[in-house]
Protein backbone atom coordinates (compact mmCIF):
# COMPACT_ATOMS: atom_id res chain seq x y z
CA UNK A 1 0.00 0.00 0.00
CA UNK A 2 2.84 2.55 0.55
CA UNK A 3 4.67 1.62 -2.53
CA UNK A 4 1.48 2.63 -3.93
CA UNK A 5 0.80 6.01 -2.35
CA UNK A 6 4.24 6.39 -2.61
CA UNK A 7 3.79 6.48 -7.07
CA UNK A 8 0.58 8.60 -6.09
CA UNK A 9 2.35 11.43 -4.63
CA UNK A 10 5.62 11.35 -7.12
CA UNK A 11 2.53 12.90 -9.30
CA UNK A 12 1.72 15.40 -7.49
CA UNK A 13 3.61 18.65 -7.15
CA UNK A 14 6.79 18.56 -4.80
CA UNK A 15 5.97 20.84 -2.20
CA UNK A 16 2.53 19.05 -2.17
CA UNK A 17 3.49 15.98 -1.80
CA UNK A 18 6.52 17.04 0.87
CA UNK A 19 3.53 18.53 2.70
CA UNK A 20 1.71 15.23 2.57
CA UNK A 21 4.01 13.20 3.19
CA UNK A 22 5.03 15.20 6.81
CA UNK A 23 1.51 14.91 7.37
CA UNK A 24 1.02 11.59 7.68
CA UNK A 25 4.44 11.12 9.59
CA UNK A 26 2.96 13.32 11.91
CA UNK A 27 -0.08 12.02 12.15
CA UNK A 28 1.30 8.31 12.73
CA UNK A 29 -0.25 6.56 9.40
CA UNK A 30 3.05 5.74 8.07
CA UNK A 31 4.27 2.17 8.52
CA UNK A 32 6.81 1.62 11.26
CA UNK A 33 9.16 -0.37 10.11
CA UNK A 34 11.93 -2.68 12.45
CA UNK A 35 15.39 -2.82 11.08
CA UNK A 36 18.63 -4.68 12.08
CA UNK A 37 20.42 -2.90 15.18
CA UNK A 38 23.49 -1.16 13.06
CA UNK A 39 24.56 0.81 16.83
CA UNK A 40 26.65 3.29 15.96
CA UNK A 41 28.69 6.19 18.62
CA UNK A 42 29.24 9.44 17.82
CA UNK A 43 29.51 12.59 19.60
CA UNK A 44 29.34 10.90 23.00
CA UNK A 45 26.15 9.89 21.32
CA UNK A 46 24.24 6.73 20.39
CA UNK A 47 22.51 5.98 17.25
CA UNK A 48 20.48 2.63 16.84
CA UNK A 49 22.00 3.26 13.07
CA UNK A 50 24.31 5.24 11.39
CA UNK A 51 21.61 6.50 8.56
CA UNK A 52 19.60 10.24 9.32
CA UNK A 53 17.12 11.76 8.10
CA UNK A 54 19.02 15.35 6.91
CA UNK A 55 17.32 18.70 7.97
CA UNK A 56 14.57 20.21 5.71
CA UNK A 57 11.95 17.43 5.61
CA UNK A 58 10.25 18.00 9.01
CA UNK A 59 11.34 21.42 9.48
CA UNK A 60 8.85 22.58 12.34
CA UNK A 61 9.57 19.13 14.27
CA UNK A 62 6.10 17.73 13.63
CA UNK A 63 7.15 14.34 11.86
CA UNK A 64 9.56 13.04 14.14
CA UNK A 65 8.36 9.86 15.67
CA UNK A 66 7.17 9.21 12.00
CA UNK A 67 10.48 9.03 10.66
CA UNK A 68 11.98 7.17 12.98
CA UNK A 69 9.32 4.69 12.27
CA UNK A 70 10.81 4.37 8.91
CA UNK A 71 13.74 3.37 10.52
CA UNK A 72 16.19 6.10 10.93
CA UNK A 73 18.49 5.83 13.46
CA UNK A 74 18.43 9.62 13.84
CA UNK A 75 16.55 12.45 12.74
CA UNK A 76 17.34 15.96 12.07
CA UNK A 77 14.34 18.97 12.79
CA UNK A 78 15.16 22.30 11.21
CA UNK A 79 16.50 24.30 9.89
CA UNK A 80 14.39 26.58 12.64
CA UNK A 81 14.63 30.00 12.82
CA UNK A 82 14.01 32.55 15.63
CA UNK A 83 10.68 33.65 14.47
CA UNK A 84 8.13 32.06 11.67
CA UNK A 85 8.74 33.29 8.37
CA UNK A 86 7.12 32.26 4.89
CA UNK A 87 10.01 31.59 2.57
CA UNK A 88 9.95 32.31 -0.90
CA UNK A 89 7.57 32.56 -3.60
CA UNK A 90 6.45 29.26 -5.04
CA UNK A 91 6.75 27.34 -6.88
CA UNK A 92 10.04 26.87 -4.89
CA UNK A 93 10.74 23.07 -4.98
CA UNK A 94 11.42 20.70 -8.22
CA UNK A 95 11.91 17.55 -8.65
CA UNK A 96 14.32 16.31 -11.59
CA UNK A 97 13.71 12.60 -11.65
CA UNK A 98 15.70 12.56 -14.82
CA UNK A 99 18.91 13.37 -12.66
CA UNK A 100 17.77 11.61 -9.40
CA UNK A 101 17.49 15.24 -8.16
CA UNK A 102 15.41 18.37 -6.64
CA UNK A 103 16.33 21.47 -6.54
CA UNK A 104 14.72 23.76 -3.52
CA UNK A 105 14.75 27.27 -2.70
CA UNK A 106 12.51 27.23 0.09
CA UNK A 107 14.64 29.85 2.11
CA UNK A 108 13.68 28.60 6.04
CA UNK A 109 10.14 28.71 5.38
CA UNK A 110 9.25 28.00 9.02
CA UNK A 111 6.62 28.70 12.10
CA UNK A 112 9.55 29.52 13.99
CA UNK A 113 11.25 27.97 17.51
CA UNK A 114 8.89 28.61 19.88
CA UNK A 115 6.22 26.33 17.92
CA UNK A 116 9.35 23.75 17.58
CA UNK A 117 10.01 24.15 20.66
CA UNK A 118 6.06 23.24 22.31
CA UNK A 119 6.16 19.87 19.83
CA UNK A 120 9.59 18.66 20.84
CA UNK A 121 8.80 19.30 24.46
CA UNK A 122 6.53 16.70 24.34
CA UNK A 123 8.74 14.08 22.77
CA UNK A 124 9.52 11.00 25.28
CA UNK A 125 13.11 9.92 23.92
CA UNK A 126 14.35 6.37 23.57
CA UNK A 127 17.82 5.20 23.79
CA UNK A 128 19.48 5.03 19.85
CA UNK A 129 17.08 7.30 18.69
CA UNK A 130 19.32 10.89 18.68
CA UNK A 131 17.04 13.87 17.43
CA UNK A 132 18.99 16.92 16.21
CA UNK A 133 17.79 19.94 15.59
CA UNK A 134 19.17 22.33 12.97
CA UNK A 135 19.33 26.28 13.73
CA UNK A 136 19.58 29.20 11.12
CA UNK A 137 18.57 32.69 11.20
CA UNK A 138 15.67 35.01 9.81
CA UNK A 139 15.95 36.29 6.19
CA UNK A 140 14.92 39.98 7.89
CA UNK A 141 17.93 39.66 10.80
CA UNK A 142 21.09 41.68 9.82
CA UNK A 143 23.09 40.60 12.93
CA UNK A 144 22.87 36.81 11.24
CA UNK A 145 25.17 35.43 14.49
CA UNK A 146 22.70 36.83 17.06
CA UNK A 147 19.97 34.50 15.23
CA UNK A 148 21.88 31.67 16.33
CA UNK A 149 22.09 32.63 20.03
CA UNK A 150 18.27 33.10 20.14
CA UNK A 151 18.03 29.43 18.40
CA UNK A 152 20.31 27.91 20.52
CA UNK A 153 19.74 28.84 23.66
CA UNK A 154 15.76 28.35 23.58
CA UNK A 155 16.28 24.88 21.78
CA UNK A 156 19.35 23.37 23.71
CA UNK A 157 16.93 21.53 25.91
CA UNK A 158 15.48 19.81 23.74
CA UNK A 159 17.74 18.61 21.32
CA UNK A 160 19.86 15.58 21.90
CA UNK A 161 22.59 17.81 19.30
CA UNK A 162 22.19 21.40 17.58
CA UNK A 163 23.37 21.86 14.02
CA UNK A 164 24.29 25.54 13.12
CA UNK A 165 23.28 25.96 9.64
CA UNK A 166 25.28 28.22 7.43
CA UNK A 167 24.94 26.74 4.57
CA UNK A 168 21.82 27.12 3.30
CA UNK A 169 22.14 29.00 -0.67
CA UNK A 170 19.00 30.24 -0.37
CA UNK A 171 19.01 33.10 2.66
CA UNK A 172 20.86 36.00 1.20
CA UNK A 173 24.10 36.13 2.96
CA UNK A 174 24.20 32.99 4.85
CA UNK A 175 26.97 31.37 3.00
CA UNK A 176 28.80 34.22 4.01
CA UNK A 177 29.40 32.60 8.21
CA UNK A 178 32.14 29.80 6.59
CA UNK A 179 34.55 32.44 6.16
CA UNK A 180 36.61 32.46 9.17
CA UNK A 181 35.43 35.85 10.39
CA UNK A 182 31.91 34.64 10.22
CA UNK A 183 32.49 31.30 11.66
CA UNK A 184 33.92 32.86 14.61
CA UNK A 185 31.12 35.18 15.11
CA UNK A 186 28.13 32.69 14.55
CA UNK A 187 29.70 29.74 17.19
CA UNK A 188 30.84 32.58 19.26
CA UNK A 189 27.23 34.00 19.39
CA UNK A 190 25.56 29.78 19.72
CA UNK A 191 28.23 28.75 22.19
CA UNK A 192 27.23 32.16 24.17
CA UNK A 193 23.38 30.81 23.93
CA UNK A 194 24.63 27.66 25.53
CA UNK A 195 26.35 29.35 27.65
CA UNK A 196 23.91 31.35 29.11
CA UNK A 197 21.23 28.01 29.21
CA UNK A 198 23.95 25.95 31.26
CA UNK A 199 24.11 23.47 28.41
CA UNK A 200 26.37 21.02 26.85
CA UNK A 201 24.57 19.65 24.27
CA UNK A 202 26.98 19.06 21.75
CA UNK A 203 27.15 21.50 18.40
CA UNK A 204 27.39 20.74 14.57
CA UNK A 205 28.35 23.03 11.81
CA UNK A 206 26.82 22.28 9.02
CA UNK A 207 28.77 23.35 5.20
CA UNK A 208 28.08 23.67 1.58
CA UNK A 209 29.53 21.53 -1.09
CA UNK A 210 30.93 24.51 -2.95
CA UNK A 211 33.70 25.38 -0.60
CA UNK A 212 37.63 24.59 -2.61
CA UNK A 213 40.08 22.60 -0.22
CA UNK A 214 41.37 25.54 0.78
CA UNK A 215 38.02 27.43 2.12
CA UNK A 216 37.65 24.06 3.55
CA UNK A 217 40.64 24.17 5.36
CA UNK A 218 40.48 27.45 6.99
CA UNK A 219 36.52 26.93 7.56
CA UNK A 220 37.47 23.60 9.87
CA UNK A 221 40.55 25.53 11.44
CA UNK A 222 38.23 28.65 12.65
CA UNK A 223 35.65 26.00 13.44
CA UNK A 224 37.90 23.89 15.27
CA UNK A 225 38.99 26.77 17.47
CA UNK A 226 35.47 26.38 19.36
CA UNK A 227 34.31 22.90 21.53
CA UNK A 228 32.09 21.66 18.05
CA UNK A 229 31.41 17.98 18.51
CA UNK A 230 31.26 17.89 14.49
CA UNK A 231 30.59 18.94 11.05
CA UNK A 232 28.04 17.87 8.57
CA UNK A 233 29.29 17.47 5.13
CA UNK A 234 27.12 18.80 3.22
CA UNK A 235 24.28 21.09 2.44
CA UNK A 236 23.03 21.17 -1.28
CA UNK A 237 24.97 23.02 -4.03
CA UNK A 238 24.68 26.09 -6.45
CA UNK A 239 26.62 24.49 -8.97
CA UNK A 240 24.76 22.92 -12.04
CA UNK A 241 26.57 20.09 -13.39
CA UNK A 242 26.51 19.84 -17.13
CA UNK A 243 25.12 16.70 -17.27
CA UNK A 244 21.83 17.26 -15.91
CA UNK A 245 18.80 16.49 -18.07
CA UNK A 246 15.99 17.93 -16.66
CA UNK A 247 13.85 21.19 -17.85
CA UNK A 248 13.83 22.31 -14.04
CA UNK A 249 18.38 22.24 -13.78
CA UNK A 250 18.51 25.70 -14.49
CA UNK A 251 15.80 27.09 -11.62
CA UNK A 252 17.81 29.07 -8.68
CA UNK A 253 18.10 27.30 -5.46
CA UNK A 254 20.26 24.10 -4.18
CA UNK A 255 20.71 20.94 -6.02
CA UNK A 256 20.77 18.06 -4.11
CA UNK A 257 20.61 14.06 -4.67
CA UNK A 258 22.57 11.70 -6.86
CA UNK A 259 24.80 15.16 -8.67
CA UNK A 260 25.77 16.14 -5.34
CA UNK A 261 27.29 12.85 -4.37
CA UNK A 262 30.51 13.43 -5.85
CA UNK A 263 31.06 17.27 -3.99
CA UNK A 264 30.10 15.76 -1.09
CA UNK A 265 32.34 12.70 -1.05
CA UNK A 266 35.25 15.46 -2.22
CA UNK A 267 34.31 17.16 1.23
CA UNK A 268 34.45 14.35 3.18
CA UNK A 269 38.06 13.23 1.62
CA UNK A 270 39.29 16.84 2.38
CA UNK A 271 37.81 17.24 5.45
CA UNK A 272 39.47 13.73 7.14
CA UNK A 273 42.51 14.87 5.58
CA UNK A 274 42.42 18.55 6.92
CA UNK A 275 41.40 16.74 10.44
CA UNK A 276 44.15 14.29 10.30
CA UNK A 277 46.81 16.92 9.94
CA UNK A 278 45.63 18.95 12.85
CA UNK A 279 44.82 16.24 14.93
CA UNK A 280 41.40 17.85 15.15
CA UNK A 281 39.21 14.46 16.66
CA UNK A 282 35.97 15.67 15.89
CA UNK A 283 32.54 13.87 14.36
CA UNK A 284 31.81 13.81 10.80
CA UNK A 285 28.61 13.34 9.18
CA UNK A 286 28.46 12.67 5.50
CA UNK A 287 25.19 13.78 3.56
CA UNK A 288 24.58 13.97 -0.01
CA UNK A 289 23.59 11.81 -2.85
CA UNK A 290 22.98 9.09 -0.62
CA UNK A 291 20.98 6.17 -2.34
CA UNK A 292 21.87 2.67 -1.32
CA UNK A 293 23.91 0.96 1.60
CA UNK A 294 27.04 1.01 -0.47
CA UNK A 295 26.81 4.36 -0.42
CA UNK A 296 26.72 4.48 3.33
CA UNK A 297 29.23 2.27 3.85
CA UNK A 298 31.59 3.87 1.47
CA UNK A 299 31.35 7.18 3.74
CA UNK A 300 31.72 5.15 6.69
CA UNK A 301 34.91 3.33 5.61
CA UNK A 302 36.32 6.65 4.63
CA UNK A 303 35.70 8.40 8.56
CA UNK A 304 32.46 9.24 8.20
CA UNK A 305 30.63 8.67 11.95
CA UNK A 306 27.02 8.73 10.31
CA UNK A 307 25.74 9.85 7.81
CA UNK A 308 22.14 11.32 6.52
CA UNK A 309 19.55 11.61 2.92
CA UNK A 310 17.33 13.50 2.35
CA UNK A 311 16.60 13.53 -1.51
CA UNK A 312 16.69 9.67 -2.20
CA UNK A 313 13.58 9.60 0.30
CA UNK A 314 11.71 11.82 -1.81
CA UNK A 315 12.44 10.33 -5.32
CA UNK A 316 12.17 6.62 -3.76
CA UNK A 317 9.63 6.20 -1.04
CA UNK A 318 9.24 5.55 2.39
CA UNK A 319 10.71 1.96 2.27
CA UNK A 320 14.59 2.73 1.13
CA UNK A 321 16.04 3.87 5.27
CA UNK A 322 14.50 0.45 6.56
CA UNK A 323 15.99 -1.49 2.83
CA UNK A 324 19.83 0.42 3.53
CA UNK A 325 20.01 -0.38 6.75
CA UNK A 326 19.21 -4.12 6.23
CA UNK A 327 21.19 -4.05 3.46
CA UNK A 328 23.81 -2.30 5.69
CA UNK A 329 23.66 -5.14 8.28
CA UNK A 330 24.10 -8.16 5.74
CA UNK A 331 27.47 -5.76 4.11
CA UNK A 332 28.54 -6.33 7.87
CA UNK A 333 27.95 -9.87 8.09
CA UNK A 334 29.62 -10.77 5.16
CA UNK A 335 32.84 -8.28 5.83
CA UNK A 336 33.55 -10.69 9.27
CA UNK A 337 33.82 -7.48 10.44
CA UNK A 338 32.15 -5.06 13.07
CA UNK A 339 30.64 -2.15 11.89
CA UNK A 340 32.74 0.28 13.99
CA UNK A 341 35.94 -1.75 12.63
CA UNK A 342 34.84 -0.89 9.39
CA UNK A 343 34.12 2.90 9.67
CA UNK A 344 37.52 4.86 8.72
CA UNK A 345 39.34 1.35 7.26
CA UNK A 346 40.18 3.30 4.21
CA UNK A 347 42.35 6.23 3.75
CA UNK A 348 40.84 7.46 0.15
CA UNK A 349 37.46 7.76 -0.80
CA UNK A 350 38.37 5.91 -4.19
CA UNK A 351 39.84 2.82 -2.25
CA UNK A 352 36.44 3.36 0.46
CA UNK A 353 34.04 3.67 -2.55
CA UNK A 354 35.76 0.07 -4.26
CA UNK A 355 35.90 -1.87 -0.91
CA UNK A 356 32.21 -1.08 0.00
CA UNK A 357 31.25 -2.02 -4.09
CA UNK A 358 32.80 -5.49 -3.34
CA UNK A 359 31.06 -6.18 -0.01
CA UNK A 360 27.54 -4.97 -2.05
CA UNK A 361 28.08 -7.53 -4.68
CA UNK A 362 28.67 -10.01 -1.85
CA UNK A 363 26.02 -9.07 0.45
CA UNK A 364 22.88 -8.11 -1.86
CA UNK A 365 23.18 -9.65 -5.19
C1 LIG B 1 13.69 20.22 -0.21
C2 LIG B 1 14.94 20.35 0.63
C3 LIG B 1 14.94 21.20 1.72
C4 LIG B 1 16.10 21.33 2.50
N1 LIG B 1 16.09 22.15 3.60
C5 LIG B 1 17.18 22.21 4.41
C6 LIG B 1 17.15 22.97 5.61
O1 LIG B 1 16.15 23.59 5.97
N2 LIG B 1 18.29 22.99 6.37
C7 LIG B 1 19.41 22.29 6.03
O2 LIG B 1 20.41 22.32 6.77
N3 LIG B 1 19.45 21.54 4.91
C8 LIG B 1 18.37 21.48 4.11
N4 LIG B 1 18.40 20.70 2.98
C9 LIG B 1 19.65 20.01 2.62
C10 LIG B 1 19.67 18.55 3.08
O3 LIG B 1 19.61 18.46 4.48
C11 LIG B 1 20.96 17.84 2.59
O4 LIG B 1 22.06 18.44 3.20
C12 LIG B 1 21.13 17.92 1.08
O5 LIG B 1 19.89 17.85 0.41
C13 LIG B 1 22.03 16.81 0.54
O6 LIG B 1 21.49 15.55 0.84
P1 LIG B 1 20.59 14.68 -0.20
O7 LIG B 1 21.33 14.64 -1.49
O8 LIG B 1 20.45 13.35 0.46
O9 LIG B 1 19.29 15.39 -0.30
C14 LIG B 1 17.26 20.58 2.18
C15 LIG B 1 17.22 19.71 1.08
C16 LIG B 1 16.09 19.59 0.32
C17 LIG B 1 16.09 18.62 -0.84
Amino acid sequence: MWHLASRVTQKLPAEMAHNIAVKALSLGIAPHISVPDMSVKFAGLHARNPLGLAAGFDKNAQAYDGAFGLGFGFVEVGTITPLAQPGNARPRVFRLPEDEAVINRYGFNGQGMKAAKARLKRRTPIDGQLLGVNIGANKVTQDKPSDYYKTAHHLCDVADYLTVNISSPNTPGLRDLQDADGMKATLQASFDGLKEATSTVPVFVKLAPDMSQTALAQSLEAACAFPIAGVILTNTTISRPSHLQSVHREEQGGLSGRPVAALSETALDHACKILAAHHAKISIISVGGIFDACDVMARLMRGADATQLYSSLSLKGVGLPSQIVTELAKMEAVSGASLAALQGCEDTMEKARKHARALYQEAIA
